[in-house]
C-alpha cells in the first residue's frame, strides 16, 4: 500500500471513530468533568495543606489529614468510574471497535492496568497513595522494585490502561477520547506534581544530613 494511501485509510478510520461518538449524551459530560475535575482538586487540595496545613489542623493531626483526603479522592474516582462507565454504557457500539482481537486486547489492558494500580497501592500504602507526602509523612525510601521498574508512574499508568482497556472490551468510541483525556490530565498532573515532591524529599534529605552533621 503506498504511504498516501495508508494515511487516508487511517484518516477514515478516525473520521468514522469520531461520528461514532454521541456528544450530546449527559453521561459523557459528566465523565469528562469528573476526569479534569479529580486531579485538579487533588493537587489544589494537597498544595493548600502543605502550605496551610489546613487539613491536619481540622481533624486534629497529619495522618488523620491524610487519610480524609484519601477517603475524598477515593469516593471522587469512584464517581469519575461509575459516570465512565454510564457514559458508554449511552453511547453506540462503533463497528471498527466491535471485533474479537480488540475484545482481547481490552481484556489484556485491564488485567495490566489493575495489576500495575494494585501492585503499587500494596508497596506504597495508603499515605503513600495519596498524598502523604503533602502532610510531611514522607516514604523512608524510594520504592524501586515492582510495579516501579516496570512503569514510571504505576498508578497512573495502569488507571489509564484500564479505561482503554474497557473502552475496548465495550466497543466504543467515545470511551477512547475519554481515556485520551484521562492520560492527559495525569501527564498535566505529573507536571505540576512530580517536581513538587522532588522538592519535598530534597528537603528532608537535607535536613537529614544537617542533623547528621551536628551529631558527628
Ligand atoms: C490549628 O491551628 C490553631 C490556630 O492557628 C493552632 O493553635 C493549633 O495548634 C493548630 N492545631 C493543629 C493540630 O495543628
Ligand atoms: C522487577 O522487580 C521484580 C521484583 O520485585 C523482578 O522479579 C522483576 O524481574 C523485575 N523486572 C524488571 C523488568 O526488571
Amino acid at each position: 500500500m503506498y504511504l498516501e494511501e495508508k494515511f487516508e485509510s487511517l484518516q477514515s478510520i478516525y473520521t468514522q471513530l469520531i461520528n461514532d461518538i454521541d456528544f450530546d449524551k449527559p453521561s459523557f459530560s459528566i465523565a469528562i468533568y469528573f476526569i479534569i475535575f479529580n486531579p485538579t482538586f487533588w493537587n489544589i487540595v494537597a498544595r493548600l495543606e502543605y502550605h496551610t496545613h489546613f487539613l491536619s489542623n481540622f481533624t486534629g493531626s497529619a495522618r488523620s489529614g491524610c487519610y480524609t483526603l484519601a477517603g475524598t479522592i477515593f469516593l471522587l474516582g469512584l464517581c469519575r468510574d461509575v459516570y465512565f462507565k454510564k457514559a458508554l454504557a449511552d453511547q453506540p457500539t462503533s463497528p471498527i471497535l466491535d471485533d474479537d482481537m480488540i475484545t482481547v486486547t481490552g481484556r489484556f489492558c485491564v488485567i495490566i492496568g489493575q495489576v500495575l494500580v494494585a501492585t503499587s497501592m500494596w508497596k506504597l500504602g495508603i499515605t503513600g497513595t495519596y498524598l502523604g507526602d503533602y502532610f510531611g509523612i514522607l516514604m523512608d525510601e524510594i520504592v524501586t522494585d515492582f510495579p516501579f521498574n516496570v512503569s514510571s508512574n504505576p498508578m497512573y499508568q495502569g488507571s489509564t490502561l484500564t479505561f482503554i482497556g474497557y473502552t475496548l472490551l465495550e466497543g466504543k468510541a467515545a470511551g477512547l477520547l475519554l481515556s485520551f483525556m484521562v492520560y492527559s490530565m495525569y501527564y498535566f498532573a505529573l507536571k505540576f506534581e512530580e517536581p513538587f515532591t522532588a522538592m519535598i524529599y530534597a528537603k528532608r534529605d537535607e535536613e537529614r544530613a544537617n542533623r547528621k552533621k551536628k551529631a558527628t
